[in-house]
Protein backbone atom coordinates (compact mmCIF):
# COMPACT_ATOMS: atom_id res chain seq x y z
CA UNK A 1 0.00 0.00 0.00
CA UNK A 2 1.45 3.33 -0.63
CA UNK A 3 2.42 5.61 1.79
CA UNK A 4 -0.48 8.02 3.27
CA UNK A 5 0.83 11.87 2.42
CA UNK A 6 -0.80 15.00 3.83
CA UNK A 7 -1.44 17.99 1.74
CA UNK A 8 0.68 21.10 2.22
CA UNK A 9 -1.55 22.86 3.52
CA UNK A 10 1.39 25.55 4.24
CA UNK A 11 0.88 26.73 0.86
CA UNK A 12 -2.65 28.02 1.59
CA UNK A 13 -3.87 30.47 2.69
CA UNK A 14 -5.42 30.09 6.02
CA UNK A 15 -8.56 32.92 4.95
CA UNK A 16 -8.81 31.51 1.11
CA UNK A 17 -12.23 31.78 0.26
CA UNK A 18 -12.68 28.71 -1.50
CA UNK A 19 -11.29 26.61 1.92
CA UNK A 20 -13.38 28.31 4.01
CA UNK A 21 -16.84 28.18 2.31
CA UNK A 22 -18.81 25.21 2.52
CA UNK A 23 -18.85 23.22 -0.54
CA UNK A 24 -22.73 23.63 -1.78
CA UNK A 25 -23.78 19.86 -1.68
CA UNK A 26 -23.86 19.83 1.58
CA UNK A 27 -26.90 22.79 1.90
CA UNK A 28 -28.81 19.98 0.58
CA UNK A 29 -27.31 16.66 2.56
CA UNK A 30 -27.71 18.81 5.75
CA UNK A 31 -31.32 19.08 5.12
CA UNK A 32 -32.13 15.19 4.09
CA UNK A 33 -30.01 14.33 7.36
CA UNK A 34 -31.86 16.53 9.38
CA UNK A 35 -34.99 14.87 8.41
CA UNK A 36 -33.39 11.51 8.92
CA UNK A 37 -33.01 12.36 12.56
CA UNK A 38 -29.01 11.99 12.36
CA UNK A 39 -26.80 13.56 14.94
CA UNK A 40 -23.72 12.43 15.04
CA UNK A 41 -20.92 13.35 11.74
CA UNK A 42 -17.63 12.16 10.55
CA UNK A 43 -15.70 14.50 8.83
CA UNK A 44 -13.11 12.48 7.03
CA UNK A 45 -10.24 14.71 5.97
CA UNK A 46 -11.69 18.30 7.26
CA UNK A 47 -9.05 20.68 5.58
CA UNK A 48 -9.62 23.71 7.19
CA UNK A 49 -13.11 22.91 8.45
CA UNK A 50 -15.28 24.28 6.12
CA UNK A 51 -17.76 21.45 5.73
CA UNK A 52 -17.50 20.47 9.41
CA UNK A 53 -18.36 23.98 10.87
CA UNK A 54 -21.37 24.78 8.63
CA UNK A 55 -22.72 20.80 9.29
CA UNK A 56 -22.16 22.09 13.39
CA UNK A 57 -24.28 25.56 12.80
CA UNK A 58 -27.36 23.19 11.42
CA UNK A 59 -27.22 21.69 14.69
CA UNK A 60 -24.69 18.18 14.14
CA UNK A 61 -22.34 16.73 16.45
CA UNK A 62 -19.02 16.47 14.82
CA UNK A 63 -16.29 14.71 14.72
CA UNK A 64 -13.55 15.39 12.49
CA UNK A 65 -9.33 14.44 11.32
CA UNK A 66 -6.86 15.10 9.03
CA UNK A 67 -3.54 13.98 8.29
CA UNK A 68 -2.49 17.45 8.14
CA UNK A 69 -1.16 19.03 11.62
CA UNK A 70 -2.03 22.67 10.37
CA UNK A 71 -5.52 21.61 8.75
CA UNK A 72 -6.75 20.23 12.31
CA UNK A 73 -4.97 23.88 13.91
CA UNK A 74 -6.49 25.93 11.56
CA UNK A 75 -9.92 23.82 11.75
CA UNK A 76 -10.15 24.29 15.80
CA UNK A 77 -9.42 28.29 15.17
CA UNK A 78 -11.82 28.41 12.90
CA UNK A 79 -14.36 26.77 14.57
CA UNK A 80 -13.92 28.75 17.82
CA UNK A 81 -14.29 32.00 15.69
CA UNK A 82 -18.23 30.82 15.30
CA UNK A 83 -18.00 30.07 18.60
CA UNK A 84 -17.81 26.13 17.99
CA UNK A 85 -15.93 23.90 20.37
CA UNK A 86 -14.10 21.45 17.77
CA UNK A 87 -11.38 19.91 20.81
CA UNK A 88 -12.07 16.27 19.48
CA UNK A 89 -11.17 17.13 15.97
CA UNK A 90 -7.49 15.23 15.65
CA UNK A 91 -4.53 14.24 13.69
CA UNK A 92 -5.08 10.43 11.93
CA UNK A 93 -4.74 8.68 8.79
CA UNK A 94 -7.98 7.49 7.04
CA UNK A 95 -6.56 3.70 6.75
CA UNK A 96 -6.92 3.62 10.80
CA UNK A 97 -9.82 5.67 12.12
CA UNK A 98 -9.66 6.66 15.63
CA UNK A 99 -13.07 5.61 16.12
CA UNK A 100 -15.29 2.23 17.42
CA UNK A 101 -17.35 0.90 15.45
CA UNK A 102 -21.11 1.73 14.67
CA UNK A 103 -20.60 4.94 15.91
CA UNK A 104 -21.19 7.37 13.10
CA UNK A 105 -24.78 8.60 11.64
CA UNK A 106 -23.40 10.19 8.84
CA UNK A 107 -19.63 10.57 7.33
CA UNK A 108 -18.28 13.14 4.69
CA UNK A 109 -15.11 12.87 2.89
CA UNK A 110 -15.05 16.14 -0.08
CA UNK A 111 -12.01 15.35 -2.16
CA UNK A 112 -10.24 12.91 0.36
CA UNK A 113 -9.94 9.62 -0.06
CA UNK A 114 -9.03 9.46 -3.41
CA UNK A 115 -5.46 10.46 -1.84
CA UNK A 116 -4.25 6.63 -1.63
CA UNK A 117 -4.17 3.55 -4.21
CA UNK A 118 -6.64 0.94 -4.60
CA UNK A 119 -5.50 -1.00 -1.56
CA UNK A 120 -5.39 2.03 0.69
CA UNK A 121 -9.04 2.62 -1.22
CA UNK A 122 -10.76 -0.78 -0.49
CA UNK A 123 -9.14 -0.49 3.45
CA UNK A 124 -10.55 2.92 3.78
CA UNK A 125 -14.33 2.07 2.67
CA UNK A 126 -13.98 -0.92 4.78
CA UNK A 127 -13.17 2.06 7.64
CA UNK A 128 -15.74 4.19 6.66
CA UNK A 129 -18.45 0.64 6.68
CA UNK A 130 -17.08 -0.20 10.22
CA UNK A 131 -17.39 3.07 11.51
CA UNK A 132 -21.34 4.32 10.27
CA UNK A 133 -24.14 2.67 12.34
CA UNK A 134 -26.79 0.26 10.55
CA UNK A 135 -28.18 2.57 8.08
CA UNK A 136 -25.78 4.94 8.80
CA UNK A 137 -25.05 7.12 5.01
CA UNK A 138 -21.63 8.33 3.69
CA UNK A 139 -20.56 11.60 1.13
CA UNK A 140 -17.93 11.45 -0.66
CA UNK A 141 -16.32 12.72 -3.53
CA UNK A 142 -13.71 11.30 -5.45
CA UNK A 143 -11.73 12.14 -9.11
CA UNK A 144 -12.64 11.01 -11.91
CA UNK A 145 -10.31 9.03 -14.98
CA UNK A 146 -11.44 12.28 -17.46
CA UNK A 147 -9.03 13.98 -15.53
CA UNK A 148 -6.59 15.86 -17.25
CA UNK A 149 -4.26 14.89 -13.84
CA UNK A 150 -4.92 10.75 -14.74
CA UNK A 151 -3.58 10.98 -18.18
CA UNK A 152 -1.17 13.72 -17.53
CA UNK A 153 2.10 11.81 -18.17
CA UNK A 154 4.48 13.89 -15.64
CA UNK A 155 2.31 12.14 -13.17
CA UNK A 156 3.83 9.34 -11.77
CA UNK A 157 2.04 5.64 -12.50
CA UNK A 158 1.39 3.36 -9.59
CA UNK A 159 -1.69 1.26 -10.38
CA UNK A 160 -4.31 1.24 -12.90
CA UNK A 161 -6.35 3.46 -10.80
CA UNK A 162 -3.87 5.79 -9.26
CA UNK A 163 -0.88 8.70 -10.18
CA UNK A 164 0.83 10.58 -7.92
CA UNK A 165 0.00 14.07 -8.53
CA UNK A 166 3.25 16.35 -10.00
CA UNK A 167 2.27 20.25 -9.54
CA UNK A 168 3.59 23.56 -7.94
CA UNK A 169 1.15 23.57 -5.03
CA UNK A 170 -0.20 21.61 -1.93
CA UNK A 171 -1.24 18.52 -3.82
CA UNK A 172 2.89 18.23 -5.29
CA UNK A 173 3.72 14.10 -4.40
CA UNK A 174 0.31 13.22 -3.00
CA UNK A 175 -1.27 9.90 -4.62
CA UNK A 176 -4.54 10.14 -6.41
CA UNK A 177 -7.10 7.42 -7.20
CA UNK A 178 -9.22 8.21 -10.15
CA UNK A 179 -12.78 6.41 -11.24
CA UNK A 180 -14.50 5.22 -14.23
CA UNK A 181 -18.25 4.44 -14.69
CA UNK A 182 -17.24 0.38 -14.19
CA UNK A 183 -15.63 0.87 -11.04
CA UNK A 184 -18.29 2.57 -9.58
CA UNK A 185 -20.81 -0.77 -10.09
CA UNK A 186 -18.37 -2.60 -8.35
CA UNK A 187 -16.26 -0.71 -5.49
CA UNK A 188 -19.31 0.06 -3.76
CA UNK A 189 -20.84 -3.74 -3.77
CA UNK A 190 -20.65 -3.57 -0.05
CA UNK A 191 -22.71 -0.91 0.57
CA UNK A 192 -26.39 0.44 -1.04
CA UNK A 193 -25.99 3.37 -3.46
CA UNK A 194 -28.33 6.39 -2.93
CA UNK A 195 -27.10 8.15 -5.42
CA UNK A 196 -24.08 8.62 -7.90
CA UNK A 197 -23.01 11.41 -9.73
CA UNK A 198 -20.58 12.70 -12.28
CA UNK A 199 -19.99 16.64 -11.87
CA UNK A 200 -17.56 18.49 -14.09
CA UNK A 201 -16.13 21.98 -12.30
CA UNK A 202 -13.98 24.26 -13.76
CA UNK A 203 -11.25 25.23 -11.60
CA UNK A 204 -8.80 28.00 -10.88
CA UNK A 205 -6.48 25.85 -13.13
CA UNK A 206 -8.58 26.69 -16.50
CA UNK A 207 -9.09 22.91 -16.76
CA UNK A 208 -12.76 21.20 -16.14
CA UNK A 209 -12.21 18.71 -13.33
CA UNK A 210 -14.24 15.64 -13.63
CA UNK A 211 -15.70 14.17 -10.10
CA UNK A 212 -17.63 11.72 -9.33
CA UNK A 213 -19.83 12.54 -5.96
CA UNK A 214 -21.00 9.50 -4.41
CA UNK A 215 -23.81 8.89 -1.42
CA UNK A 216 -24.28 5.40 -0.20
CA UNK A 217 -25.78 3.83 2.98
CA UNK A 218 -24.31 0.87 4.91
C1 LIG B 1 -8.74 18.51 -1.10
S1 LIG B 1 -8.42 18.65 0.62
C2 LIG B 1 -10.14 18.65 1.16
C3 LIG B 1 -10.35 19.23 2.53
C4 LIG B 1 -11.80 19.30 3.00
N1 LIG B 1 -12.46 18.02 2.92
C5 LIG B 1 -12.57 20.34 2.23
O1 LIG B 1 -13.44 19.98 1.42
O2 LIG B 1 -12.31 21.51 2.45
C6 LIG B 1 -7.88 16.98 1.05
C7 LIG B 1 -7.58 16.75 2.52
O3 LIG B 1 -7.34 15.35 2.76
C8 LIG B 1 -6.27 15.24 3.69
N2 LIG B 1 -5.68 13.89 3.58
C9 LIG B 1 -4.90 13.40 2.59
N3 LIG B 1 -4.54 12.13 2.86
C10 LIG B 1 -5.11 11.82 4.06
C11 LIG B 1 -5.10 10.65 4.88
N4 LIG B 1 -4.42 9.56 4.52
N5 LIG B 1 -5.79 10.66 6.04
C12 LIG B 1 -6.47 11.78 6.43
N6 LIG B 1 -6.52 12.92 5.69
C13 LIG B 1 -5.85 12.94 4.52
C14 LIG B 1 -5.33 16.35 3.27
O4 LIG B 1 -4.38 16.67 4.26
C15 LIG B 1 -6.32 17.47 2.99
O5 LIG B 1 -6.60 18.21 4.15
Amino acid sequence: MIESKSWNWAMVDKDDKYWNSPAPEFYYLADNWKNKKFKKILDVGCGYGRNSIYLAKQGFCLDGFDLSELSVERTKENAKKQNLNFDNFVVADMLNFPYPDNTFDGLIAYNVISHTDIEGFKKTLNEIKRVLKPDGEAYFTLGSKKSFWFTNPKCTYVDENTRIRVEDGPENGIPHFYIDDEDCLTLFNDFKLIRVQEVRELTHYGTFSPHYHIWIKK
